[in-house]
């Protein structure tokens, strides 16, 4: 692998769990200042410690993050729809390589959508960014996105994610669902997965907990995090499980020790 690909990836999947914490933040892009993210420097700031990498648009990168504070970006590049499209799937590349570099981010983010109306757009667009990417090895994340009737299930999202890394992403971010096992194993690239909406504090941890027990190299996690009551305490008790072999119990507890004030 190309040495700045590979310094670029080992920023965020940490070598040493071969795993990571990536914060997800980057809703705005199609849902405007959803909740949590009504003030994106507020909600940022006191996760930054924790976070192995923050995943944004340039807007709130630039608006929102200090320069100096040195966490890999990964970037998102697609967009061009919002909560009120008629077809969320119309997505296109929303920002160049070059403002990618400028922004020294580790990689970019885009979205497929396969099995929707605009699947080839956003597949040819992940392809194009592949191209650009590589040529400054640049990290590509896909994330595999879900239209609102489909199912979530292993048969479907084994083929997003086996699509996105044969067109060439460096890792994808998918769902978690039964038998994820299949997903991870059918994918030639780490697998990372979304939190999704917003569910109880232990139930999330479970996820996380099931997802990297079954292959998966860490979590993307957004809503789960910075919509809890203690986001903070949330995002420390998902690290326990994804570097530190924590179980759903001992990461509950850092939780909630948090959230008390007892840390
Ligand atoms: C949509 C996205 C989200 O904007 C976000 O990154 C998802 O994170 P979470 O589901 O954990 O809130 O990627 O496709």
């Amino acid at each position: 692998m190309d040495w700045g690909l590979e310094n670029r990836l080992s920023r965020i999947i940490k070598p040493d769990t071969g795993r990571t914490v990536m914060l997800a933040v980057d809703h705005g892009y199609f849902l405007g200042p959803t909740t949590g993210l009504e003030n994106p420097k507020k909600t940022i700031e006191p996760l930054l410690p924790y976070a192995d990498s923050l995943m944004l648009t340039r807007g709130v990168l630039r608006n929102s993050v200090s320069a100096k504070f040195a966490i890999p970006i990964v970037l998102r590049v697609s967009g061009g729809t919002s909560i009120l499209s008629p077809e969320l799937s119309n997505e296109g590349i929303t920002t160049s390589i070059k403002e990618a570099i400028r922004l020294n981010v580790c990689a970019v983010a885009l979205s497929i959508f396969v099995g929707s109306p605009y699947e080839q757009q956003t597949l040819l667009a992940l392809s194009e960014l592949v191209n650009q990417a590589n040529e400054y090895g640049i990290a590509v994340l896909a994330v595999t996105a879900v239209g609102r009737d489909m199912a979530r299930d292993a048969k479907y999202l084994s083929l997003c994610c086996r699509i996105a890394a044969e067109l060439g992403a460096h890792f994808v971010k998918t769902y978690y669902c039964e038998d994820f096992k299949r997903v991870v194993d059918t994918c030639p690239v780490p697998v990372v997965i979304a939190g999704g909406k917003k569910i109880a504090e232990k139930d999330a941890l479970q996820l996380a907990y099931n997802a990297v027990s079954n292959g998966a190299s860490g979590v993307d996690m957004g809503r789960n995090i910075f919509q809890s009551d203690s986001p903070v305490g949330m995002i420390k008790a998902v690290r326990a499980i994804v570097h530190n072999q924590a179980s759903v119990d001992e990461a509950y507890r850092i939780y909630e020790a948090e959230k008390q004030g007892k840390v």
